[in-house]
């Protein structure tokens, strides 16, 4: 938890340079603590010149992993150290404090209880301001990582949907719909029930609007919400089973995405749409060379059952596209595997055809810290998923070049012809068994 100007705790963190009258039994190197029992204080040392964002992110974790104590944060020193990047560096702060001092999802019969950490600033209108929008923004941040990290009997499509929509009800502003199985039925959402069949818990469509300047583009933000990806029948080998509770992590950042613009009344138009199911063996699941109709009337042969996500989100997109008027929209999935061996957990991959989007997107990357890499998405990769013979698409194309390529290519037709941009999380949405709510912080920048 972070807290401003609050009653203050026993122990002080502070930044020094060489610049700083200090305590000479500080440790003068870059990154290094040192606590002055005397004064109740810990330094922390930067060099001279150090204005560097990704290093005061990187002290800042190391510290917070290992504290285990209530803290005020000096934070007009470290302004002083970053002083033409005053207000990005407080912003870090806040970020990182909020992100880092979360604690972990658990059940444990005695719950640890969340640190404090007690921010000390001499307030102005520019740093009170980003302390409002950076902790709205970090409240949904804790929220979807939360969500990623609900293990798979508790997460179900069911209680995602409920927990969504339970907090998108307490902000002000966001219209909330639900749809059932029998809705998604009437609405011809025949991939995503072809999914959900081999499973004995209903799906279920999270949608969230939020008008903040109906003069704006509509924006629309759709999210892979496969609770447990066990492969369907192209059942996954047991060793690549684990982690798929996070399958789930593109929904969870979507909508909290919408639910943190919103709650800060940014000056934006836009939706969310959540498709919630598990994908699972049995005796009603779907069988590879199934051919089914989507939402938008095109029929997609089912090669591979593993191949889930690109289903869900087929119909979503045609939900965003004839039901929410769409004028652009972007999708977040962990989609495939061949993105984790292209660039592993260090960048999310990004796929559009519109330059313009993929350049907002860099940008508010950059602000957020959150690293995105452009990969080539071309009609060559359309044409290899058009080739089948018997259907209009198949789902997953055999020879798996350009493996993530071909997927987008998928999503990209269901788009027609709108703005369209995919980010594949699959490397990104979680680390050390943990959720990060990858790329919120930066759709919500792009956004606000
Ligand atoms: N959820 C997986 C992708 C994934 C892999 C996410 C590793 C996180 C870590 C997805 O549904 C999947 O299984 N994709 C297949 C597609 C293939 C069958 C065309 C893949 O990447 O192997
Ligand atoms: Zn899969
Ligand atoms: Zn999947």
């Amino acid at each position: 938890m972070i807290t401003k100007n609050d009653k203050k705790f026993a122990l002080t963190l502070k930044a020094v340079n060489a610049d700083s009258k200090i305590n000479e039994l500080i440790i003068k190197e870059q990154g290094v603590f040192t606590l002055i029992s005397e004064e109740k204080t810990m330094y922390l040392y930067f060099d001279s010149k150090c204005e560097c964002l990704r290093k005061l992110e990187k002290y800042l974790c190391t510290f917070i992993g290992i504290n285990k104590y209530d803290i005020n944060i000096d934070v007009e020193s470290f302004l002083n150290i970053y002083k033409s990047k005053k207000i990005e560096a407080f912003r870090t702060l806040i970020e990182v404090a909020s992100f880092a001092g979360h604690n972990k999802f658990e059940m444990k019969l005695k719950p640890k209880t969340n640190k404090s950490y007690n921010f000390i600033y001499n307030s102005t209108k520019e740093l009170d301001d980003m302390w409002n929008s950076s902790t709205i923004k970090m409240e949904f941040v804790n929220f979807a990582r939360d969500l990623q990290d609900l293990p798979p009997n508790v997460g179900t499509s069911v209680e995602i949907a409920k927990r969504i929509s339970d907090k998108a009800k307490t902000v002000e502003g966001i219209k909330v719909t639900v749809l059932d199985k029998k809705q998604i039925e009437a609405m011809d959402m025949g991939l995503l029930l072809a999914v959900n069949a081999g499973s004995h818990v209903d799906p279920r469509v999270v949608i969230l609007e939020y008008v903040g300047d109906a003069k704006k583009p509509k924006t629309v933000l759709v999210g892979k919400g496969i609770s447990f990806d066990s492969g369907g029948y192209n059942l996954k080998p047991s060793n690549f089973m684990k982690g798929m509770k996070f399958d789930m992590s593109g929904a969870a950042i979507m909508s909290s995405t919408i639910m943190a613009l919103a709650k800060s009344k940014a000056k934006c138009n836009v939706a969310s749409v959540a498709m919630l199911t598990d994908n699972r063996i049995g005796g009603h699941a779907t069988l590879t060379e199934s051919i089914i109709k989507s939402m938008n009337g095109m029929t997609v042969q089912i090669d591979n059952t593993d191949a889930e996500g690109r289903l869900v989100l087929a119909d979503g997109i045609t939900y965003a596209v004839r039901n929410l008027k769409a004028d652009r929209i972007i999708d977040a999935a962990t989609l495939t595997g061949a993105i984790v061996v292209a660039l592993g957990k260090w960048h999310t991959g990004v796929f559009t055809k519109t330059d313009a989007m993929w350049n907002e997107l860099e940008k508010a990357s950059l602000n957020s810290l959150e690293r995105v890499w452009r990969q080539p998405l071309l009609k060559e990769h359309l044409q290899a998923m058009q080739k089948t013979p018997i259907a209009d698409l198949t789902n997953a194309e055999p020879s798996r070049e350009a493996g993530s390529s071909t997927a987008a290519a998928f999503l990209d037709i269901f788009a027609e012809k709108k703005e369209f941009m995919h980010l594949d999380i699959a490397g990104t949405a979680e680390a050390n068994n943990r959720g990060k709510a990858v790329m919120l912080r930066t759709l919500f920048e792009m956004l606000k």
